[in-house]
């Protein structure tokens, strides 16, 4: 295989629309991770993490906030923190806590899931009542609702603060939690136009990942009340997440607030470009949203190959998307692609279909 980074880029040729999390540090993120004033971060004392956590926690509304490895283990912090063993977490079957996050319900919390259609990326009110069974002897109590926002496996949808606010009402009356898988939460905002606590005030917890479309090589924050991130910060040390200096990587978190959340926009502006050009190849129908963010289904069902048949053909040429299912492709947009690999990409498909 190629190598695909050169000199921190990356390498000449490659179009790779796998994921944002192929995005590389800045320079201006290299640049605060060499002069980072770091301190040992168990102890509390490194001022990069503590500035970083200050930050995000702002951001979001939240009272408090804790730098994790990654998205999985915010997650996994949150639903920790917010439960107690043989408890009921009600959540999307196509979540990505649920189905992407190896079993750590069952494996780490020892919860059980009950799942509802998410199919367009949105759990609505009714959902929720309808899953609850009350308080007979006979079920697991639920405590837990999970959201998340965009939702990645139905293309990036976007749940907007009226449907969370909604949402949230029913899930409080109920005395349940709310937690926000909100890894692109950034990406919800910035298509909505709106400031992401619109998105957050009405949640309980929301995770988010700096090492997305916001280019941060690691890390991702847990938010919430201060009594409940001292709670998630004891089980991020249970799952081997506290680190010491860290603030090297905290640091470039910081620039990834600070400076990366506009340019989100021009992630949705390639993918709208994307799915416009790709809707005119014969055979391929892209997947409609409420809002286009930054990840694409592409449906090629009608073109006579498989996705992943599609997906090899792509790969001979130097463009990565990775099949989603036997019919489906899913592209994902960030800061290393143009506007000349988008129109490459579409060239690349009409040569496919023509050429079969
Ligand atoms: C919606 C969503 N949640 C959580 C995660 C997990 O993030 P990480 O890969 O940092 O564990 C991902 C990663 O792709 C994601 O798409």
């Amino acid at each position: 295989m190629r190598d695909y980074c050169i000199n921190g880029r990356p390498a000449e040729g490659i179009i790779d629309l796998r994921s944002d999390t192929v995005t590389q540090p800045t320079q201006r993120m290299r640049e605060a991770m060499a002069s980072a004033p770091v301190g040992d971060d168990v102890y509390g004392e490194d001022p990069t993490v503590r500035r970083l956590e200050e930050l995000a926690a702002a951001k979001v509304g939240k009272e408090s906030a804790l730098f994790v490895v990654s998205g999985t283990q915010g997650n996994a912090c949150a639903y920790l923190a917010h439960t107690q063993p043989g408890e009921e977490v009600i959540l999307g079957q196509n979540s990505h806590i649920y189905g992407y996050e190896v079993g750590g319900l069952a494996r780490l919390g020892g919860l059980m899931a009950r799942t509802i259609d998410d199919s367009d990326g949105i759990i609505r009110p009714e959902q929720v009542t309808a899953a609850l069974r009350g308080p007979d002897l006979h079920f697991a109590p639920a405590t837990l609702v999970c959201i998340e926002n965009t939702h990645n496996m139905s293309g990036g949808r976007v749940m907007e603060p009226g449907d969370i606010k909604a949402l949230a009402d029913t899930v409080h009356q109920r005395g349940l939690k709310l937690h926000m898988d909100g890894a692109r939460v950034f990406n919800a905002a910035v298509a909505l136009g709106v400031p992401v606590t619109e998105l957050t005030e009405p949640v309980d917890s929301v995770m988010f990942c700096l090492s997305k479309g916001l280019s941060a090589p690691v890390g991702s924050i847990l938010a919430g009340s201060k009594e409940f991130i001292n709670r998630a910060r004891k089980f991020r040390k249970l799952l081997g997440g506290g680190m010491r200096q860290v603030g090297v990587i905290a640091a470039a978190g910081i620039v990834a607030l600070e400076e990366m959340i506009d340019r989100l926009a021009e992630d949705h502006q390639r993918a709208r470009r994307l799915a416009d050009g790709l809707a005119q190849v014969p055979g391929v129908k892209v997947g409609q949203t409420n809002y286009r963010t930054n990840i694409l289904l592409i449906d090629v069902e009608g073109t006579g190959l498989s996705a992943p048949e599609f997906s090899r053909r792509l790969k001979k040429v130097g463009i990565w998307i990775n099949p989603k299912s036997a019919t489906t492709l899913r592209a994902v947009l960030h800061r290393h692609i143009e506007d000349s690999d988008v129109d490459k990409v579409i060239e690349v498909f009409q040569e496919i279909v023509v050429g079969q």
